[in-house]
């Protein structure tokens, strides 16, 4: 199966996905979205902040790293100081995970089974150096549940990039299964460096390999590019 690709120029990219977004909240205020952090999204979440009421809709955070709280590379962090801290008024709920609780395997499991209740409206992605959806790593299968991970090294090296000091080695994430429930999922990529893996993405054999290619499996899962991520694919989007 393929997946729909929607390339724009890098200087609109984020503005053209905005746009979608803004409909989408237009149309449902109430949305459940499920959010990524890392550097893809914030020049979309600092649009949308402007342009976009959340006051409505519910946010679930996507993964998080096991770093001591308030750390500037863990998830609600980037979260908080990407999105949240530039809405005018915050989400009616926004729903974070907690690796240092008692029992993370039952804190992953309190958290799915929170977004399980509702379901997940809209769910944006990032798209890992080695294909990884939130913290799925390679060798994750479609019906992955919310659980703990022990951290591929491009996502170690990656979260570095965050915060100096950032080593993480385990996070928790919410499961490929919850991921693939979404009613709705952008795939946002942006940039030459995530060209050859969203190649493998869209043309690579379906598997845990490249766990973002289940996505090919999703009936409402789109692909929002810029053109430097897209330009060199295997198979020209136009
Ligand atoms: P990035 O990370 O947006 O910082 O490139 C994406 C990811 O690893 O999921």
């Amino acid at each position: 199966m393929s997946l729909r690709v929607e390339v724009f120029d890098d200087d609109e990219w984020a503005d053209r996905v905005v746009d979608r977004w803004a409909t989408v909240m237009r149309d449902a205020p109430a949305s459940r979205l499920c959010l990524p952090t890392g550097e893809t999204p914030v020049p979309v979440y600092a649009e949308a902040a402007r342009r976009i009421d959340f006051t409505a809709a519910t946010v679930f955070v996507l993964d998080e790293f096991d770093l001591p709280f308030g750390h500037l590379a863990r998830c609600d962090s980037m979260l908080r100081r990407d999105f949240l801290d530039r809405l005018t008024a915050l989400p009616a709920a926004i729903h974070l995970m907690n690796p240092a609780a008692p029992d993370p395997e039952a804190e992953c499991r309190r958290y799915e089974s929170v977004v399980e209740v509702g379901g997940l409206d809209l769910t944006l992605l990032g798209l890992g150096a080695n294909g990884h959806l939130g913290l799925n790593e390679p060798g994750s299968t479609a019906d992955a549940p919310a659980r703990v991970v022990r951290l591929a090294p491009s996502t170690i090296e990656a979260a570095s990039r965050y915060a100096q000091d950032a080593e993480p080695v385990i996070g928790m994430t919410l499961g490929m299964r919850s991921i693939l429930a979404s009613n709705a999922i952008w795939l946002l990529v942006a940039g030459a460096h995530k060209g050859e893996i969203l190649d493998r993405t869209l043309n690579g054999p379906i598997g845990p390999d490249v766990p973002a290619s289940f996505l090919r499996h999703h009936p409402n899962a789109v692909v929002l590019a810029d053109r430097s991520a897209a330009e060199h694919l295997a198979t020209p989007v136009a």
